[in-house]
């Protein structure tokens, strides 16, 4: 069960943002619009929003999620891969924000760098991306922290996308969605897993909270396969992220 969660609301500096995606720059006021329906939905689900402003500096800091890894017994601040990114995890309103729910604060290190886009929570295990953006000295100071909390990690590596939630999601229950090249993952065999076509692999990162699944909108055979499930859905609008990379996932932390 998650009770908090935490946003930065996108700064007008949001079309600057890092991306590989070719479907144009985002619309600001449209991706404000987008973000509150993103926190109203989060809402639903029962979680507490803490809502951060936007910095101008950093045009890809509304995903948040990168720059810290939550969980039950410490928070892991990351060191982002993308040069761009790399100072978000030294934002001053976070840092304190975390500090008021955590007591335990660890920090990833050069020549680590970690983004926690790439990080997958299990129950007490993390699977970590080894990505273009998470390199394996990051990944492994990663796990050695989580080890001293009783907690374990273990590496997955990818190719194909950003980051390693871009393409899976887990559903709580034993369920994990999968797209693309995780769909052959071995150590993900043991899970139920539910396949998303490539069409709507942009459909993959969805969010469980609290029993409820966010799904984006636009993709109607995710949609489905969610609620034959059982999961309660709601779905929200994220164009104006996915046009930057992003999407449900990075636009908060959740704990
Ligand atoms: N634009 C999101 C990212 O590249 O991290």
């Amino acid at each position: 069960m998650f009770r908090n969660v935490i946003v930065r609301v996108p700064s007008e500096t949001i079309c600057n943002g890092i991306t590989s995606a070719d479907l144009g720059k985002p619309n600001y006021k449209l991706a404000l619009k987008q973000h509150e329906e993103y926190v109203s939905a989060l809402s639903k689900t029962g979680v507490n929003v803490t809502v951060l402003q936007p910095h101008d500096e950093y045009p890809d800091s509304c995903f948040v999620e990168d720059v810290a890894l939550c969980t039950r017994e410490c928070v892991i601040i990351t060191r982002p891969g993308a040069d761009s990114r790399r100072k978000e995890a030294e934002l001053p309103d976070m840092l304190e924000t975390l500090n008021n729910f955590y007591t335990h604060i660890e920090y990833i290190e050069e020549p680590g760098t970690v983004e926690a886009g790439d990080i997958m929570m299990v129950g007490d295990h993390f699977y970590i991306g080894e990505s273009a953006r998470t390199n394996r000295a990051g990944a492994e100071q990663v796990i050695a922290i989580l080890e001293k909390y009783g907690l374990s990690g273990s590496i997955v590596p990818l190719q194909e996308v950003l980051h390693l939630k871009t393409g899976t999601t887990y559903l709580e229950n034993n369920n994990l969605l999968v797209a693309g090249e995780f769909k052959s993952v071995p150590d993900f065999e043991k899970f139920h897993r539910i396949e998303v076509e490539d069409e709507e692999a942009y459909g993959a990162n969805c969010i469980w909270v609290n029993d409820y699944v966010i799904v984006p909108e636009g993709y109607p055979k995710v949609k489905k396969a969610i609620k034959a499930l059982g999961y309660k859905v709601l779905v929200v609008d994220t164009s104006e992220f996915r046009k930057i990379d992003g999407g449900l996932s990075c636009l908060s932390l959740r704990f």
